[in-house]
């Protein structure tokens, strides 16, 4: 069974899938990360973010490797453990150029689907899982929220992990971050067909994880 989760940054998407995922018994993978380490390489490469052939290549790479860890996915890049280290804004600012190129979102996906075939069963989630990378996925769902309140959980996150930041900067990068996302010529941001679609600007994770549990046993695939 595949379900998939998409929405853009702060609509609840990673902490409903991770807690979906434990519900249902079943692995969880976190797409987002997979960007996120081909970044982070990137930046500590010094490769040129606009190298279309260099960035394939890094992605392409298997020394970066995500783990189920207690709260995030736990990810390692060359053996180092780069959990947080990914999260960072300084990773953050940079995710675009990644996300954008066509290469990179091309091994992504296959890699997506190969983790898929091994495991059975996942729930996954990201920005394309139920439009490119499993468009005849079991479920498909799609959070949204208001941007300010987006903003403001991305920031709880960042100055819980340390960080020095505003809530006008956490805003201008949720903002530059949409905008990318919807405008790439290579599978943007879109509901997916046949998607379920929760806005979580009034809701807890709970109440998030029961509308979708709901859905899953109306369609059959829970009991
Ligand atoms: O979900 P998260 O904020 O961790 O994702 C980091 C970045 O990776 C996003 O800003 C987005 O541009 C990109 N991404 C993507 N496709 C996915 C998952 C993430 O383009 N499936």
């Amino acid at each position: 069974m595949i379900i998939t989760i998409d929405g853009p940054a702060g609509s609840g998407k990673s902490t409903t899938a991770r807690k979906l995922a434990a519900r249902l018994g079943i692995p969880y993978l976190d797409t987002g990360a997979m960007y996120r380490v081909v970044t982070l390489a990137a930046l500590e490469d010094g490769v040129d973010l606009r190298d279309e052939a260099a960035l394939a290549a890094l992605a392409e790479r298997d020394d970066y490797q995500l783990d189920p860890g207690p709260t995030h996915i736990r990810v390692t890049l060359r053996g180092r453990d780069v959990t947080e280290e990914i999260r960072s804004m300084r990773v953050n600012d940079h995710t675009r150029y990644i996300a954008a190129s066509p290469g990179v979102r091309r091994v992504l996906i296959r890699k997506q689907r190969e983790i898929a075939q091994r495991l059975g069963s996942l729930v996954t989630e990201g920005r394309d899982q139920g439009t490119a990378a499993f468009p005849d996925a079991d479920a498909k769902f799609f959070l949204d929220a208001a941007r300010e309140k987006r903003a403001e959980r991305r920031l709880h996150d960042l100055l819980a992990d340390g960080e020095e930041v505003t809530l006008e900067q956490v805003l201008a990068n949720v903002d530059e971050r949409d905008r990318t996302d919807a405008q790439r010529p290579v599978a943007p941001l879109a509901v997916p067909a046949n998607a379920v679609r929760i806005d979580t600007t009034a809701l807890s994770i709970q109440a998030v994880l029961d509308l979708i549990v709901e859905h899953l046993r109306k369609a059959g695939l829970v009991t």
